[in-house]
């Protein structure tokens, strides 16, 4: 029986620099923001400064990404690894780092797939420019991608440009943005997301100037959300909630200028971002190669009336971050035909065939899906091994999904799920876990940081090896 993935497809598996590495200050690597935040929970859970150990435990780690038959491996550079205080001097020793995991990756038959930056600004740039609210930013951002790309491109062919803009902008501590009057947060945070916007389309043109070959993109957080009911006003709601969580974002990287929805919201909150003359020709000379979608759940939506306490374009809080703002359009329900798992997510493999037809009929650009998996409470039991079918269950129906997507016509380039090896959770440090590859450690025990292959591991082998067949 043939396959119903076509046969160079991109199986593989992904990490992000701050969740996996540790060795946060080893050889001369500037703090991030990610450090910043995480080291504000150390005494709750593990934070960055060791992480997975990935610094020191590379070589093993790659050889066990190249028994599972990994074809690429997405992972991120710490930029202030590369130039430590964002936009100073390059670190060498950081730069040898990166050179010897790409060039064991490549001896290993692995394809090297990589972002550049994955919620980890230079904290040095928060303290010169408040970070991305200021344009020398997004001009700092182009000179790191213009260094990685003349020391990484003869190599790498496939590059990221920012993991999930659209969801980091929600969340004010991975902006950095402590403010507590809203209407000031949200201009500064439209200010940011246009810069990002700017510093994507000059990473996109410098690629395509300096890696002979280089295919470039954005990896969204993507979002579908189904109505609660057939009322047009939920209907409306739902898709509100995914213009404004996650299109608005594809369209400006599509067609360099935000959709006329999205406009109109700026301007009735008085958050216009400033411009500058030249600014549309760059954003709309930046051709992306593909769209690349993180993917774990689906939401639900009803209609949220405004109200004199909650008006229409007023976001709604819930504690202190902006990550569940509804844009005064809606509110979020539960799907009673969806299973949530133990963290709320709501698990719906059958979106991911919805999210990917949308895209690509949409978009009219390959996909590839660069995050998706299930955070559980692993236990390693007392045979030494880790028993995981419930993430055996949850990656295979997806792959279900894609085969289906690909009958559907999509194009899709790969599948590559979070993550390779148990990593640094946001809120969840190592008591949530999505690895392939067990690592022994707690979230203040760090242990022997042993590495150990899961159940799911070998499900996963079997099924790269036989190309999807074996499920
Ligand atoms: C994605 C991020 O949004 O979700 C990852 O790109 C993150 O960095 C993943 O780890 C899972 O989220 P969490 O909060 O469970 O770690």
């Amino acid at each position: 029986m043939s396959s119903r993935f076509p046969e160079n497809f991109l199986w593989g598996a992904s990490s992000s620099a701050f969740q996996i590495e540790g060795g946060w200050d080893a050889g001369g690597k500037g703090k991030t923001v990610a450090d910043f935040n995480s080291f504000k929970r150390s005494d709750k859970q593990a934070d960055s400064k060791v992480a997975s150990d990935f610094y020191h435990h590379w070589k093993e780690d790659i050889a066990l990404m190249k028994e599972l038959g990994m074809k690429i491996y997405r992972f991120s550079l710490s930029w202030a690894r590369i130039i430590p205080d964002g936009d100073g001097e390059v670190n060498q020793a950081g730069i040898d780092f990166y050179n010897n995991v790409i060039n064991e990756l490549i001896a290993s038959g692995i394809q090297p797939f990589v972002t550049l930056y994955h919620f980890d600004l230079p904290y040095a740039l928060v303290e010169k420019y408040n970070g991305w609210e200021c344009r020398d930013c997004a001009c700092a951002f182009e000179r790191y991608a213009r260094v990685c790309f003349q020391t990484f491109g003869d190599r790498v062919k496939y590059w990221q440009v920012h993991n999930e803009q659209n969801l980091m902008i929600r969340v004010n501590e991975r902006m950095n943005i402590y403010e507590d009057d809203l209407w000031k947060a949200d201009k500064m945070r439209a200010q940011m997301d246009y810069h990002m916007f700017l510093a994507h389309a000059l990473a996109v043109n410098a690629c395509h100037e300096l890696v002979e070959g280089g295919k470039v993109g954005p990896a969204v957080s993507s979002t579908c959300t189904y109505p609660l009911t057939n009322k047009p006003e939920d209907v409306w709601a739902a898709k509100m909630n995914d213009w404004f969580k996650t299109n608005y974002c594809l369209e400006m990287h599509t067609d360099g200028e935000y959709p006329g929805y999205y406009m109109r919201y700026l301007r009735e909150r008085n958050i216009v971002p400033r411009m500058e003359p030249g600014d549309k020709a760059i954003l709309k000379s930046a051709k992306i190669d593909y769209i690349a979608l993180n993917y774990y759940r689906t939401l639900c939506a009803s209609y949220l009336p405004a109200t004199p306490e909650h008006p229409v374009g007023e976001r709604v809080f819930r504690g202190n971050e902006v990550d569940f703002d509804q844009y005064g359009y809606c509110r979020d329900e539960k799907n009673q035909n969806l299973q949530a798992s133990e963290y709320g997510a709501q698990i719906d493999p059958m979106g991911l065939r919805i999210v990917l037809n949308e895209y690509y009929r949409r978009y009219h650009l390959p996909l590839l899906i660069t995050e998706n998996g299930l955070g559980m409470a692993d236990t390693l039991t007392e045979d030494g091994k880790v028993h995981d079918p419930y993430r055996i269950d949850y990656v295979r129906s997806h792959i279900q999904a894609c085969a289906d997507a690909i009958e559907d016509g999509v194009e899709l380039m790969g599948y590559s799920p979070w993550s390779v090896m148990d990593l640094l959770s946001s809120h969840q440090g190592f008591r949530k876990r999505y690895g392939f590859i067990y690592v022994d450690r707690d979230d203040f025990d760090l242990k022997d940081l042993k590495r150990i292959p899961k159940d799911s591991y070998y499900w996963y082998q079997r099924v790269i090896a036989t190309n999807g067949e074996d499920l």
